[in-house]
């Protein structure tokens, strides 16, 4: 692992789930535990980089010299983010955030109808912002990063959020495979760019982190000489 390759850049990174709220007790999530993103942003320090971590609800300690901003639903993470963003050199957006949100947070508690025939509860679901995009789409933007959580045709679907998205880089991440995904201790990726692919294989998150920061940092370089 080279060491102070990223002196006096700043990194922002993303991890955790989002909690969108149905009512004051409910909510919907996913099993992001924000082991990558926090791993993540020990390598970038252990790199020499400047880090803010934006994270979701998690139950982790804050890694030395990290900067952590905490927040709970897609939308604070998206303002966080954007509070953040300028001067930032690399975007790492490692958060599950949830792609929707309901329509409307209840005031009280949902009840149940007592009376109702019908057994069901309709909840509309409407569009998150999405946040690694509006920052690829910023006119002074940084280095971009995303990750891509597939369940079947990883490499297809992670290439085409890249070109979707507008990416500089990202990290496919099978997560149909429960020994290396979300809240596992390790991870195997593939980092996949518009012109390369690489794969990592089995090893622990902290490990991969490190892999991820040394290729992210080489092609950060030449992109940012360009
Ligand atoms: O936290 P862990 O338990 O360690 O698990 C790690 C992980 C599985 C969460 C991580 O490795 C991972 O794959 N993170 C991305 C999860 C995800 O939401 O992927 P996605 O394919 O749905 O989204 C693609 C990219 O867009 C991601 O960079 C995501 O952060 C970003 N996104 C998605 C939706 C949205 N509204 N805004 C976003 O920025």
């Amino acid at each position: 692992f080279k060491q102070e390759t990223l002196t006096g850049r700043r990194v922002i990174i993303t991890a955790g789930p989002t909690r969108e709220a149905i009512d004051p007790v409910r909510y919907i999530s996913n099993h992001s535990s924000g082991k990558m993103g926090y791993a993540l942003a020990e390598a970038a320090v252990e790199a020499g980089a400047d880090v803010t971590l934006i994270s979701g609800p998690v139950n982790r300690e804050t890694p030395d010299r990290v900067t952590r901003i905490d927040v709970t639903s897609a939308r604070d993470m998206h303002r966080a983010v954007h509070e953040s963003i300028e001067g930032c050199d690399i975007f790492i957006s490692t958060a599950a955030v949830a792609d929707y949100r309901p329509d409307t947070e209840a005031n009280n508690k949902i009840k149940k109808d007592p009376d109702a025939a019908d057994e069901t509860l309709q909840l509309t679901l409407v569009r998150n912002p999405d946040i690694v995009a509006s920052v690829a789409a910023l006119e002074q933007k940084p280095f971009v990063v995303g990750f891509a959580a597939e369940t079947c045709d990883v490499i297809s679907y992670a290439t085409d959020k890249l070109h979707r998205k507008k990416l500089d880089l990202i990290v496919a991440n099978d997560v149909s495979d429960s020994s290396i995904g979300f809240n596992s201790d390790d991870n195997a990726v593939t980092v996949i760019g518009p012109d390369f692919e690489d794969t990592l294989p089995q090893t622990s998150k902290r490990q991969v982190a490190r892999q991820l920061l040394d290729i992210l940092a080489q092609r950060y370089h030449d992109w940012s000489e360009n």
